[in-house]
């Protein structure tokens, strides 16, 4: 089947109204550039002390970052879709700062302030449930399974709530999850989307490029359900967290009310300057090995090892992200936030360590996320490990 819903009708009309802010260079090619107040000169750190002062060469300031950058961020999003492979166009594609701006502008285009709702799936990443409460937007929340298929969706319950309340504008997913570390199944994703409900399915794949075979994004799905949003970043196998790069992938019609409620210039010269270079055919295949060497450190060095530990209980999620959930417990066996967070803290204040302390979340009780970095850095891991257990097994 596919889905072909009137996506204006579910905007919020203002957003539907809006004209896109547009800039002189987009309707005249120029040579002269005085239309944005920029600097002609460059960067003042590389312009010449004479006087008057020389501008910055081209050989200085190769990206020019003099000037403002391209709004539409077309060279990335051209790498991009050539990178996905399955018919994606440019009016396909949203980039933000980071996918937290996806997220951020996602909720602003269909959530209207103080009316509409959101469901998100708990255990999963804050920011859905913040972009709703710095919009004034209800959150309901169907925490993931926690046995019998642990952090799968409780799909039924997740569909009938769908169908049944038409303020819910956005359901949040994450496959792979985080902080679960498992791939949600993608006969349930598909069975939202083929579900009677109106709303967007987002659908978060930051970590997509971590999981194994036969687990592939959804973006070959954007052509079929025009409600579907998918999110990628930058951060993770790409190792760009620091440009802050991410995208929204969607139907025609999503894209350009997110594009029309973006601030003008959200991405710099700089960040797509290294978002282009490294979604080049080579940089993709060297993301390639950088991520089987970190699923291979994940599943051959951290995760046995920690399985040997008497104070780890369970490895709860693991193998398909760049990171595991590991539930701890004390010498006798008893799982308790209260253990999980001395050891959290004497890590991070004796070892200078730091993890994630995911214990207060639904199925993650006395949980820390751990993040795969290189093999040495796991060796390290583990033995400050060994020296906090040692401890507080003494406690
Ligand atoms: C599921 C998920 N989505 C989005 C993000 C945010 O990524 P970005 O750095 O692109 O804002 C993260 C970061 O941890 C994440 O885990």
């Amino acid at each position: 089947m596919t889905k072909n819903i009137d996506i204006n009708s579910i905007a919020r009309p203002n957003v539907v109204k809006l004209m896109p802010y547009r800039n002189t260079r987009e309707d005249y090619p120029g040579e002269l550039f005085l239309d944005a107040n920029e600097s002609s000169f460059g960067p003042a750190n590389l312009v010449s002390n004479s006087n008057p002062p020389i501008p910055a060469s081209q050989e200085l300031d190769p990206l020019q970052t003099n000037r403002y950058p391209d709004p539409y961020c077309i060279k990335v999003k051209e790498r991009f879709i050539a990178k996905h492979d399955c018919g994606l166009s440019i009016d396909n594609i949203f980039i933000g700062s980071g996918s937290d701006e996806a997220i951020d502008n996602l909720t602003r285009v269909f959530c209207k302030p103080g009316v509409d709702k959101c469901l998100i799936c708990p255990p999963t990443f804050e920011m859905y449930e913040m972009a709703c409460e710095i919009n004034d937007i209800e959150v309901l929340k169907i925490d993931l399974k926690t046995s019998n298929r642990p952090f799968q969706l409780q799909i039924d319950k997740v569909i009938q709530t769908l169908e049944n309340d038409p303020l819910i504008k956005i359901v949040w997913l994450i496959a792979p999850g985080n902080p679960t570390g498992v791939a949600l199944n993608q006969k349930d994703l598909l069975a939202i989307l083929e579900s009677s409900y109106k709303g967007i399915v987002a659908i978060d794949e930051a970590y997509i490029d971590f999981v194994g075979d036969g687990y592939q994004s959804m973006a070959k799905y954007v052509s079929k359900y025009n409600n579907l949003v998918l999110i990628q970043t930058m951060s993770k196998s790409f190792g760009l967290a620091g440009a802050r790069v991410g995208f929204a992938i969607s139907s025609p019609e999503v894209i350009k009310l997110m594009n029309s409620v973006k601030t003008p210039f959200n991405i710099s010269v700089l960040a797509q300057n290294a978002a282009f270079e490294a979604l080049s055919p080579e940089s993709i295949k060297s993301m390639r090995r950088i991520v089987s060497e970190i699923n291979h450190t994940r599943d051959e060095i951290l995760v046995p090892a920690l399985e040997k530990m008497p104070n780890v209980k369970a490895v709860l999620g693991s193998g398909a992200t760049n990171f595991i959930l590991v539930q701890f417990c004390s010498s006798d066996g008893t799982v308790s936030n209260d253990f999980t967070k001395k050891l959290y803290e004497i890590l991070a204040t004796e070892f200078n360590v730091l993890l994630r302390n995911r214990a207060h979340l639904p199925g993650c009780y006395g949980s820390l996320r751990i993040s795969i970095g290189t093999r040495d850095e796991m060796y390290r891991i583990l033995e400050a490990l060994e020296k906090a257990f040692e401890k507080l097994n003494k406690e």
